[in-house]
């Protein structure tokens, strides 16, 4: 690395690298592709090509070898090996949500992030979102809530997913990755235990949309949620009560509905006042959070959207992890709070009634 360019390795090119990373890696000073990693060859070579990039690899131990390599960003579909090695390698990390699929995984990612003195940080975007910052600066004001909503039912990915021209694998074996799934699934079965082993899909449903939104909560309230109740609903949603500090609930739905629209808020319901942060498609860029704000004011009954910033989340936390790697900053989004998160995923899952396999 020279004083002010990290090179970054892409490890696994598909949707999310292709969508938000490697533009804005790319576009970005503080950055440029080193390298890029898939077991697609098909679309690493249509990537190097597009981006001007020679170092292409199919093996991402081959990839985090490479001394052109400062940093990786992690876009696969299982992470923790990859994470360890690029750690074990002095590279700093960059990795997608879910950090891993379970706690037992994720704790020893935690522990050598600690110890190896390099940043490392996870992908949770909406923490960046310059309207859920402007949200938290309103809810910090609102006293103690009396509850707390988070509910996402997320929406269509495939219109704006249509807005961006993605290279697709077509030579990939059909096995491999049905057999990364299933070992996640057989990790996850044995973390959850045999009495609730049968809810890895609703399992993976909270890792793969609903950690976002426990990140989000932890963002806001901390880290020490306590799981009063928890219920599946069908194969495609939950509902969880959860409770903070001295007893303030909190009502967490997820699932996947089919809208048009994009689904997801954080609404904090004061004693006098209302703050919701209405989130927007991740795809969207230049799109950020929605603030509404509902208070007493003199005449009575006040309603008012707090003007958004327009910048892309995806952006802002690729200009905070080079911050961190170049100024010492330290990563607002550390892999503790996905083990966190991991942890919090299966203690709601526990708290529903037993399913074995
Ligand atoms: N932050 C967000 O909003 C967001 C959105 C989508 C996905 N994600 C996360 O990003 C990750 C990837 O999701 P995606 O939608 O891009 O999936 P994807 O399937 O489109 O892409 C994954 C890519 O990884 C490649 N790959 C798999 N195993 C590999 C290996 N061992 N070495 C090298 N390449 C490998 C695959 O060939 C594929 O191209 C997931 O962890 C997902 O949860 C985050």
């Amino acid at each position: 690395m020279n004083d002010t360019v990290i090179g970054v390795g892409v490890i696994g090119c598909g949707e999310i690298a292709q969508l938000m990373h490697l533009p804005f890696i790319h576009e970005l000073p503080s950055f440029r592709i080193a390298a890029l990693c898939d077991i697609s060859v098909g679309v690493i070579e249509k990537l190097g090509a597009q981006y001007g990039v020679e170092a292409l690899y199919s093996d991402y131990t081959a990839l985090i070898a490479d001394p052109a390599v400062d940093a990786v960003v992690v876009c696969t579909y299982d992470h923790g090996d990859i994470v360890a090695a690029a750690l074990a390698a002095g590279k700093h990390v960059f990795v997608e949500k879910p950090l891993a699929f379970t706690p037992e995984e994720a704790r020893p990612m935690v522990e050598k992030a600690e110890a190896s003195g390099l940043v490392a940080m996870i992908g949770y975007m909406k923490l960046y979102d310059p309207g859920y910052e402007i949200g938290l600066e309103k809810i910090a004001t609102i006293g103690t809530p009396r509850s707390i909503h988070i509910h996402d039912f997320a929406g269509r990915f495939d219109t704006y997913g249509a807005l961006y021209t993605q290279v697709k694998a077509t030579d990939i074996p059909a096995d491999v990755m049905a057999t990364s799934r299933a070992a996640a699934a057989g990790r996850i079965e044995a973390s959850l235990g045999p009495d609730h082993a049968g809810y890895v899909g609703l399992y993976l449903l909270l890792l793969m949309l609903g950690s976002h939104d426990l990140a989000v909560l932890r963002g806001a309230f901390g880290s020490e949620a306590r799981v009063r109740y928890a219920q599946p609903v069908g194969e495609d949603q939950l509902l969880a009560v959860l409770e903070f500090g001295e007893g303030v609930p909190c009502y967490l739905d997820i699932g996947v509905a089919h809208y048009e629209w994009w689904d997801e808020f954080l609404h904090v319901h004061g004693d006098t006042d209302e703050v919701r942060i209405q989130f927007q498609n991740p795809y969207w860029r230049q799109a950020s959070a929605v603030v509404t704000v509902r208070e007493a004011a003199p005449s009575g009954a006040s309603e008012r959207r707090l003007p958004g910033v327009p910048d892309t989340a995806f952006r802002r936390e690729w200009k905070h992890f080079a911050d961190c790697i170049l100024n010492g900053a330290k990563p607002r989004t550390p892999l503790s709070g996905g083990l966190d998160d991991l942890n919090l995923a299966v203690a709601i899952i526990k708290a529903m009634p037993p399913k074995p396999v």
